[in-house]
């Protein structure tokens, strides 16, 4: 068995201003250096150790999964602000959430909520379209989709009776805290200040706030008996299957704010990623446009049309192969293990480099190329199940995985029927890992009319 490969320490102390700023060329140094798998100190003795090795991959988060739980990254400072839920929890306690919520996002429950994604879609359009004919044709594409997707996850997890100005309150004040956040992870060593100069109370108050926002939706839902075709709903009613009980009030407010934050952000970095790419490749969109107008003329799909939109599919996730939404993924090792022939020893952070194993040329031939034919059916069968996972994989697979593909190929196919895009300026954005993987610079693009 052979011990990973380490970084000098004094080497990570020296890239550390450079690591805070953007760590993805240091994270790419590291491996060209040590190799697939390498292991790093962040300060202290904690061991953290990154890797692009799919065989390592797939043992953590799949097949030993059970000795791999959520980093404290994720439960302790996630869990601080957007309480216990699918995403901060493990355990007995995370199983019977997830079996009581998976039947929520099954195909029928998904059939439901198309109409809801198709009306903000087409509210949508036609706010653009009469922004396009007053000459507003230029638009910043994080916060056109930023907004679209705000709409979408708001109107099918809190219902189509949510006013737009509570749409666009709750949608800042999580943003805020997100932002927060990420700070506190990313420069714990300033987390003492942060709590001095009044920023962590804030950003309590706020998450304090939107809590409060979304008990309100639920108590109002209770009250007044009425049934709805949206997530909280789901959420509400669905039962236990060992003592057939439902949700108390705060486990359904804290699932619904997980479901909010998760399914927000990686949808809407990802639709503006692709909206950027189809801006190069204006043969890629002409056959999105295609395939729409034969599968449905000039009318909307239907939720029965979604797996003949299997090129938009393609698109998607091609581009959420160059552009991992969710960029990494971390654990913590409970007991020491082995793997691959490298010894993990017990209390290391492992973290997946998603974005890495992605553009790797070992598993990719030219990964840098934007080409959705690699996700034909018949070519994913080919490959190792672990060198693309955008959503995850093991048990803790993204529990909106066909939600978000089914958002993602409405909104693109929908928008290219309509629209076409280029690109203003000609320098791509590079990718810059926060939350999610975000363009450094704002992606502007001039709209046209189709
Ligand atoms: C492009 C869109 C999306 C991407 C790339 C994405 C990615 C991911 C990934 C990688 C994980 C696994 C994290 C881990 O193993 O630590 C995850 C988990 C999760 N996602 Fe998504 N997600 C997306 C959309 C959504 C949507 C729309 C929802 C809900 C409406 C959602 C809800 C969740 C939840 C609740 C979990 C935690 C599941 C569990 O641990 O049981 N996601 N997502």
């Amino acid at each position: 068995m052979k011990n990973i490969p380490t970084v000098p320490r004094f080497r990570s102390i020296v890239n550390l201003t450079r690591f805070l700023d953007n760590p993805l060329p240091i994270i790419k140094d590291a491996l060209n250096t040590y190799g697939d798998t390498y292991m790093v100190y962040l300060g202290g003795t904690l061991r953290n150790i990154m890797t692009i090795n799919p065989d390592v991959i797939q043992h953590i988060l799949q097949k030993n999964h059970k000795n791999y739980i959520k980093s404290d990254i994720t439960k302790k400072r996630l869990g601080k602000y957007l309480g216990r839920g699918l995403l901060t929890t493990d355990g007995a306690y995370w199983l019977r959430q997830r079996r009581l919520i998976q039947p929520g996002f099954h195909k029928a429950k998904l059939a439901l909520l198309i109409q809801t994604m198709n009306d903000e879609i087409t509210r949508y359009i036609a706010n653009l379209e009469k922004r396009i004919l007053k000459g507003q044709n230029i638009v910043n594409i994080n916060n056109e989709m930023m907004e679209l997707t705000l709409n979408i996850v708001c109107k099918t997890l809190f219902g189509s009776g949510m006013t737009q100005n509570q749409v666009q309150d709750f949608g800042k004040n999580v943003h805020k805290v997100q932002g927060y956040l990420v700070r506190e992870i990313r420069s714990p060593i300033f987390n003492w200040w942060r709590k001095i100069n009044g920023q962590e109370r804030k950003a309590r108050e706020i998450s304090h706030a939107i809590n409060e926002t979304v008990m309100g939706f639920v108590r109002k839902r209770r009250d007044s008996g009425e049934r709805h075709e949206d997530l909280l709903d789901m959420l509400i009613y669905s039962q236990y299957e060992d003592t057939g009980t439902f949700m108390e009030d705060k486990q359904i407010q804290d699932e619904a704010l997980i479901l909010f934050v998760a399914g927000h952000e990686t949808s809407a970095v990802s639709t503006s990623w692709t909206f950027m790419l189809l801006s190069q490749h204006p043969e890629v969109r002409r056959l999105i446009v295609q395939e729409l107008d034969e599968t449905k003329d000039d009318q909307i799909p239907g939720f029965e049309d979604i797996p003949k939109l299997d090129y938009s599919r393609q698109v998607v996730s091609e581009s959420m192969r160059l552009y991992s939404p969710a960029w990494i993924i971390d654990r913590l090792a409970l007991e020491d293990d082995e793997v691959a022939g490298y010894k993990i020893p017990k209390g290391s952070m492992i973290a997946a480099f998603v974005h890495g194993v992605h553009r790797s040329e070992k598993y990719w031939s030219n990964p840098d190329q934007f080409d959705p034919s690699r996700f034909e059916k018949s070519k994913m069968k080919e490959r190792h199940p672990f060198s693309y996972f955008p959503f995850g994989g093991g048990p803790r697979l993204c529990i909106g995985q066909h939600f978000a593909l089914m958002e993602m190929q409405l909104i693109i196919s929908r928008l290219s029927q309509k629209f076409n895009y280029t690109l203003v300026n000609p320098s791509i954005p590079e990718p810059k890992p926060l939350v999610t993987l975000r363009p450094e610079e704002d992606i502007m693009l001039r709209v046209e009319l189709a």
